[in-house]
């Protein structure tokens, strides 16, 4: 048996924060965030777009073209280091927008690696014939975390959600799922979600230099561990989908394995890093525009605070 992703969806809120903006809210300019990270402008959620709002939406557009009985839907995991609530979930919060009775029903928080850690999960479940349908989201705002001051972390976040469904099938579908996480280095990127003596601000920290070369070396490895482990190709693959945290780092993994740039979904121009979102939002646009196509091989890779790491090989 295989997992298949059989729909999907976005949500992005309308508000667009751009580097011009940027440019009246700190020192910065518009010239030097493209240079450095390839953004141009994130969204920026209002009050009420929190993640279980964005994560409904997200949900509804993959469900609506859907013939399926959602209440055949068994899982419900929401990948989010933002959500208003430690409980009920935003998972719980879905689950009753949605009007499904009864489902497995949880957060996970894995930073941006969220949304791989979520998928792999699922698959699991769907593979062992533990439920038939699952529904994966990425939803996050980490802009409510940003420090107003701080222009190394101000030009990266945006916010955002994505979800998928998922299906057991006999036709291959998801081929191998790596995830790993290492505490050793979680001190390089944090974000405190309760103030006490030690967190005296909910401000997201980030040694960003540190964190930009040891993402090269890992998502590195990483791939090639993926490609190993089904005795693949690299040039077999069709689409790759990194998370979108900064161009350069994209491009220099894409450089040391040779990746053709073309092959790439790049969504961080228009949102910024949007977190365990991004990989969801960036499948959706692209399947939505046609780039991807029935029975293409696509690798989805992450890395994040944790830091944790992993990425996905699937036969769409
Ligand atoms: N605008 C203008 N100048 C800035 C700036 C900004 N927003 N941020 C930093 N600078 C300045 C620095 O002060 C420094 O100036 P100096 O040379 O006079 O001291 C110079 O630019 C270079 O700073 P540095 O921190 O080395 O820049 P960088 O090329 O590493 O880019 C990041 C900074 C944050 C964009 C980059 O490190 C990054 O994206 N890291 C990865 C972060 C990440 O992926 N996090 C999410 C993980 S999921």
């Amino acid at each position: 048996m295989f997992t298949k992703i059989i729909s999907t969806g976005s949500y992005l809120p309308n508000h667009i924060r751009s580097n011009y903006d940027l440019e009246k809210m700190v020192n910065t300019s518009n010239e030097w965030i493209i240079t450095r990270t390839g953004i141009h402008e994130r969204r920026i959620s209002k009050y009420y777009e929190n993640v279980s709002f964005m994560g409904y939406y997200a949900a509804k557009y993959a469900i609506d073209n859907l013939k399926i009985n959602i209440q055949d839907i068994g899982m419900i995991i929401v990948a989010t280091t933002s959500s208003d609530y430690a409980f009920p979930s935003s998972a719980c919060q879905i689950q009753k927008k949605l009007g499904i009775n009864d489902s497995i029903s949880f957060d996970l928080s894995s930073a941006c690696t969220g949304f791989i850690y979520a998928l792999s999960i699922a698959d699991k479940y769907i593979k062992n014939k533990i439920i038939k349908y699952a529904l994966v989201i990425g939803s996050d705002r980490l802009s409510y975390n940003l420090n107003p001051k701080d222009r190394g972390t101000l030009i990266l976040f945006g916010d955002g959600a994505g979800a998928v469904i998922l299906k057991s099938s006999k036709k291959p579908g998801i081929l191998s799922t790596h995830i790993h996480a290492n505490g050793k280095h979680g001190n390089l990127l944090t974000m405190p979600n309760c103030l006490n003596i030690f967190n005296k601000n909910k401000y997201i920290f980030m040694l960003g230099n540190e964190i930009f070369k040891i993402a090269v070396n890992i998502l590195t490895n990483l791939i090639n561990e993926t490609i190993n482990a089904n005795n693949i190709n690299i040039n077999k693959i069709d689409w790759f989908i990194p998370h979108q945290a900064n161009l350069r780092i994209i491009s220099a993994i894409i450089k040391k394995l040779r990746i053709n740039i073309n092959k790439v979904i790049i969504i961080l121009d228009k949102y910024g890093n949007t977190s365990s979102a991004s990989i969801p939002i960036a499948l959706d646009e692209a399947v939505r525009d046609n780039r991807i196509k029935k029975n293409q091989i696509i690798l989805l890779e992450a890395f994040g605070g944790g830091l944790t790491w992993g990425s996905i090989l699937l036969k769409f």
